[in-house]
């Protein structure tokens, strides 16, 4: 989604913005721009459409410098990607605006600015904040005066940054549905949408606030709250490599990020878990009381973090005798349901900041949900902040558009969070023991099965030419197989559907021929036999078939069979290890279809609208 940089610096901060742009590249975007305000006072702007490096070599030709400036990537929403379209939008030649998020309300405000004379250049939303300010400043003694005039107006999503030609040592910034981060320097301060942005200038970070209005200078930031009152938004150091955006020897990030998951694991675990005890203040102050008194888990999330809650509904079910429901945010947002008494929400997101996922959580405190946690990769994102516990999973930056590591380390927490929470609910100490057991041989299971990468890359052949794909699974591994479906279409964009095994008869089968092949998961365990059941159902016609299979499940390879023997592993890690094999798949897949792998088209990594 789109990205924002902005700086007031005393050195030009031309390279600072551009910089920060390359590192919010991961978040999918169509089109790059900057504006900045000159030594002399002048506004200067320059957009592409395309890649940031198009805009890097626009600047190399035609340089432009100064000491404050704001850059933006855009996702394409409202208006088409084009060098109009793309941010920073400008008013009268002074007042310069990049936003993230969308103006509900942008055709009422557009008509009533056109009534009084502006005239639009984009069919952007932004737009109309931008003539706003502009409009609102006749009447205000302060930039930051118009911003929050200006602000009331709106509806709808909005992380914004604006200047002013006129004023060059302050920019003001507001957030509401889509974040904003300010950053604190030596004689400087930036702003951005997301703290990778900013790591070569800084780690020193606050995080704005739902309703919050600043004003940020080289020496001062004053941040207001949506009563227009001076508050205080405490500024913490960021625990985080400056080279999380560097793809190091790897040629995507995304095979970087499925290599990493031995490390991010054994991270995840790091502290939480010593021996066979877990440590409860993991996820946060109180949680032993609020797991000790839910009788019910209701876990929203979207895309993959929905895939791993799906398993954690077969954990907490048959592990926790806890009961469980799990549904997509976009669903559940927009629902009368009913909640259970003492019930917990759990929100799963890598970004943290998800729009609906963020909605459906707040909804949940309106509606009764009596305790909330979250399980996240980002720290201070909104989903933890605005949680009651949180869990942070320890995978580092995720930059590839397709997660990876951050699912497997969800998986983890989701487990570790079956284990908190059965303790109180009856779960044996044995039972409790071989779980935590299972998790600490987790990390080196994992490094054995990257070894298959060469035997999966030769698989991958076989799907060039294929249009459509099914991914079967049972039990625990049927959300697997879903994963595995999705990352398939995401990236090499062949159609894919995952199955209950058990569902085939009544549909699925009617699609099998040669042209659809079939991948299985088959970690040996109680539904192995069901699953062969399943899979000859298959063969029996003439489907072609890629089992990826326990060792000792005794599957063999044959003409309409191809078996990747998995190393065996304990049952209740088993949908973690089977996770990777099916990454690899889609990415080598995708590297022979030739697709941007990092990047898939259409998708941004932090979904921040709805
Ligand atoms: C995963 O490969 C996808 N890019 C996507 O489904 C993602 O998981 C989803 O948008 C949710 O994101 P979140 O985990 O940051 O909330």
């Amino acid at each position: 989604m789109c990205g924002i940089v902005g700086a007031v610096a005393q050195r030009d901060v031309s390279e600072i913005l551009v910089e920060g742009l390359r590192r919010l590249e991961y978040r999918g975007y169509d089109s790059a721009g900057v504006a900045i305000i000159s030594n002399d006072n002048e506004l200067l702007t320059t957009k592409r459409v395309g890649k940031v490096q198009e805009l890097t070599k626009a600047l190399e030709l035609n340089p432009i410098s100064g000491g404050t400036g704001i850059a933006h990537t855009r996702w394409a929403t409202h208006g088409v990607p084009s060098e109009e379209n793309a941010h920073p939008h400008l008013s009268n030649g002074t007042i310069a605006v990049v936003h993230n998020g969308i103006i509900e309300n942008h055709d009422e405000l557009r008509k009533k600015l056109q009534a009084l004379g502006y005239e639009f250049v984009s069919q952007t939303d932004t737009e109309v904040i931008t003539h706003l300010v502009h409009h609102e400043l006749k009447t205000s003694d302060s930039l930051l005066a118009a911003v929050q005039k200006t602000v009331k107006q709106l509806e709808g999503a909005y992380g914004t940054v604006v200047m002013d030609k006129r004023d060059k040592d302050n920019m003001i910034v507001a957030r509401s549905g889509s974040p904003l981060v300010i950053g604190y320097g030596l004689g400087e301060n930036f702003i951005a949408s997301d703290i990778m942005a900013l790591l070569p200038v800084t780690r020193k970070f606050s995080y704005l606030e739902e309703g919050d209005v600043a004003q940020i200078s080289r020496f001062e930031v004053k941040v207001y709250n949506t009563y227009g009152e001076p508050v205080e938004r405490e500024a913490t150091e960021a625990n985080v490599s400056h080279d999380s955006g560097d793809k190091g020897e790897y040629r995507h990030y995304m095979l970087k990020e499925t290599y990493e998951q031995p490390t991010s694991v054994r991270n995840t675990l790091e502290g939480r878990l010593s021996g066979t005890e877990l440590n409860i203040d993991t996820f946060g102050h109180g949680a032993d009381e609020i797991f000790k008194n839910v009788d019910h888990v209701q876990i929203i999330a979207c895309g993959t973090s929905y895939h791993s809650g799906m398993v954690a509904r077969y954990w907490l079910e048959e592990l926790a005798g806890v009961s469980c429901n799990i549904e997509i945010a976009s669903e559940f947002r927009y629902r009368k349901s009913f909640v259970p008494k003492n019930s917990m929400i759990v929100t799963l997101s890598q970004s943290g900041e998800t729009a609906d996922t963020l909605a459906a959580l707040r909804l949940a405190k309106e509606i009764g949900y009596t305790s909330s946690l979250s399980i996240c990769n980002v720290p201070g994102s909104s989903l933890v902040r605005e949680s009651d516990l949180s869990f942070m999973t320890k995978a580092g930056a995720e930059i590839g558009v397709a997660s990876t590591k951050a699912f497997t380390t969800q998986l983890v927490g989701l487990l570790m969070m079956t284990l908190a929470i059965g303790k109180h609910h009856g779960m044996p100490i044995e039972q409790q023991q071989s779980i935590a057991n299972s998790l600490q041989t987790l990390p080196n299971k994992l490094e054995e099965v990257l070894t298959l990468a060469p035997s999966i890359e030769d698989l991958a052949e076989d799907f060039a030419d294929k249009h459509h794909a099914l991914f079967l699974g049972r039990g625990d591994q049927y959300p697997i197989a879903m994963e595995g479906a999705l990352k398939l279409k995401e990236i090499s964009y062949i159609h894919a559907e995952a199955y209950a095994a058990g569902e085939l008869k009544h549909g699925p089968l009617a699609l099998i021929d040669a042209e659809m092949p079939v991948i299985v998961v088959a970690p040996k365990n109680d539904l192995i036999e069901k699953l062969k059941s399943n899979v000859e159902e298959v063969r029996a016609r003439g489907g072609l078939m890629y089992v990826f299979a326990d060792v000792d499940a005794h599957f063999e390879s044959d003409d309409t069979m191809k078996v990747i023997n998995v190393p065996h592993c304990d049952d209740i890690i088993a949908p973690i290890v089977y996770t990777l094999p099916l990454q690899l798949l889609s990415y080598y897949v995708a590297i022979i279809k030739g697709t941007d792998v990092d990047q898939p088209r259409n998708l941004a990594k932090s979904v921040t609208v709805e």
